[in-house]
């Protein structure tokens, strides 16, 4: 990428502006775009929220989420001096035209004073029952009028199921042409997820054995020890299935599994993607016990600290229903993959936090060393670790050092803080500059969103329709559920182990 090209004159208009998002993520982000001259030098960004704050207490706040969170620290006095001129704030009710309007006085008094079109980016940092109204909002106050310099950001959960995805998709499409439309998942903006398609694409060495002839199974594990914390009231019209796998461990396993694309142009990606999608065997809605498996975090131990049940969470129902972990078994009906199972994980308060993605090879077709040989035989894995550790590691067999033949799995390592000194860029960077920069790449595509709901529609109709009886039935702490065990035993196999140990 270059930094030396004059960048467009860009305008964010942040919908909820005081609320946790921009506090944790979006200010952070754009502070260290900032840092790093990846932003136009004619810039603002136009805090929204119906929250009361002034402009210096809106700074102020912001000002205090950079320090706690950004990736380089601390800031420094002179350099937010600098950055905070690039800030504004502006109070209004969501539903009242006179905000927009009040937003759109703001836009032209910096259009007029720099002479030009910004690129106007309005990023709906709300919840989920919120973007139906703001989106029809800027759309009926014309403020997104100019269809190549206004666009739209959505965070997920985008939709609720396949109706309100469908639903909502229309509301934008009403207001907004699908190029403005940017619906983000953060998990894209992830270098190592990134760089999932440069293993891929870039290297000629996996391609060939990248299919059903030579690889016995797949998994993906996101694992976060973290509970819902404050998130109780979201968390519980949500859920596991659709706060990650419906987006997050979906992208990863289209990456993981998709075609190589015959460009890097962003419709031509996004394609195969939803070529995966679709391509994923449709769940019989009687068979769903044989797919997925759910669960609850009970009370347990983390790092040496009791903590509590996910019933016992703030806004929690004592009685939820809710799972906290999910567990899938899922096929594709292509050339590439018939056969293969694809299993993904993912839970909160487990032992663990850690995201890794691990391809399983078949055993040799001929096992030629005696069994003595053999007592730690492990067929060849490739793991590729998204988070914490950022690393891809190949294991295989070698002879251990001695008088006798005796095989051993080693690994192999790429460690990127081996490799690499320069910081990493949070995801939220990647996204936002990408979003000035008008490139869709790594945004869900709306036949994507929908194809990722319809894959997942009988599972959660059937959990609808069946209440848990065991619910809790994992510990914090824990790997999981005795179901989800259960659920890829019956192919002769078993989750991995979480640690991965030997990346650091
Ligand atoms: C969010 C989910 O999208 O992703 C959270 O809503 C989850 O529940 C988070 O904790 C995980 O993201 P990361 O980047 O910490 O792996």
């Amino acid at each position: 990428m270059e930094t030396e090209e004059k960048k467009s004159p860009a305008i964010i208009i942040i919908l909820g502006a005081t609320g946790d998002l921009t506090w944790r993520k979006l200010a952070p982000a754009i502070y260290n775009l900032w840092l790093d001259s990846w932003l136009p030098e004619e810039f603002a960004v136009i805090g929204v929220s119906r929250d009361k704050y002034s402009g210096s207490e809106f700074e102020k706040h912001l000002h205090e989420g950079v320090d706690k969170f950004s990736r380089s620290g601390k800031t420094k006095k002179n350099e937010w001096d600098i950055f905070a001129k690039y800030l504004s704030f502006q109070q209004g009710e969501f539903n009242a035209s006179t905000t927009y309007s009040a937003i759109g006085r703001q836009i032209k008094v910096l259009e007029t004073k720099w002479k030009t079109t910004a690129n106007k980016i309005f990023y709906l940092a709300v919840p989920p029952n919120a973007f139906e109204e703001i989106s029809g909002k800027i759309g009926s106050s014309g403020l997104a009028a100019d269809k190549l310099k206004s666009r739209i950001v959505i965070e997920k959960p985008f939709g609720h199921d396949l109706d309100s995805a469908i639903h909502l998709n229309a509301l934008l499409h009403a207001n907004f042409d699908e190029t403005q439309i940017y619906r983000i998942d953060h998990y894209l903006g992830k270098e190592t997820v990134q760089n999932i398609m440069a293993f891929r694409f870039a290297n000629t060495m996996y391609e060939p054995i990248w299919n059903r002839n030579y690889i016995e199974s797949i998994q993906i594990t996101v694992s976060e020890q973290l509970g819902v914390e404050t998130r109780g009231n979201y968390y519980e019209t949500a859920g596991a299935l659709r706060d990650m796998i419906q987006n997050h461990l979906f992208q990863l396993l289209c990456l993981i599994t998709m075609e190589p694309p015959v460009s890097f142009e962003a419709d031509e990606v996004r394609n195969r993607k939803v070529d995966v999608l679709n391509s994923l065997q449709k769940i019989n809605p009687e068979e769903v016990h044989k797919h997925a498996a759910r669960g609850q975090y009970g009370p347990g131990w983390i790092k040496g600290k009791k903590v509590i049940g996910y019933r016992q969470e703030p806004d929690v129902s004592k009685d939820s229903a809710i799972e906290t972990f999910v567990a899938l078994k899922l096929y594709m009906d292509n050339w590439r993959w018939q056969g293969v199972p694809l299993y993904l994980r993912t839970g909160k308060r487990m032992e663990e936090t850690i995201s890794i993605i691990t391809i399983q090879f078949k055993s040799p077709p001929y096992q030629l060393f005696p069994t003595q040989a053999i007592d730690n035989w492990q067929p060849n894995r490739l793991i590729l670790s998204i988070q914490p550790h950022m690393g891809i590691s190949t294991s295989f067999q070698a002879k251990r050092p001695g008088l006798k033949m005796v095989l051993y799995p080693v690994d192999m390592h790429f460690d990127y803080n081996e490799s690499y000194t320069s910081g990493t860029p949070e995801a939220y960077e990647t996204l936002l500059l990408d979003i000035m920069e008008g490139d869709t790449t790594l945004f869900m595509r709306a036949d994507q969103v929908e194809a990722a709901w319809k894959v997942l529609m009988p599972v959660i109709n059937s959990w609808a329709t069946n209440p848990p009886i065991n619910f809790p039935n994992y510990k914090s702490g824990s790997q999981g559920t005795e179901e989800a065990e259960t659920l890829i035993a019956k192919n002769g196999h078993s989750w991995f182990e979480m640690p991965l140990k030997n990346i650091s």
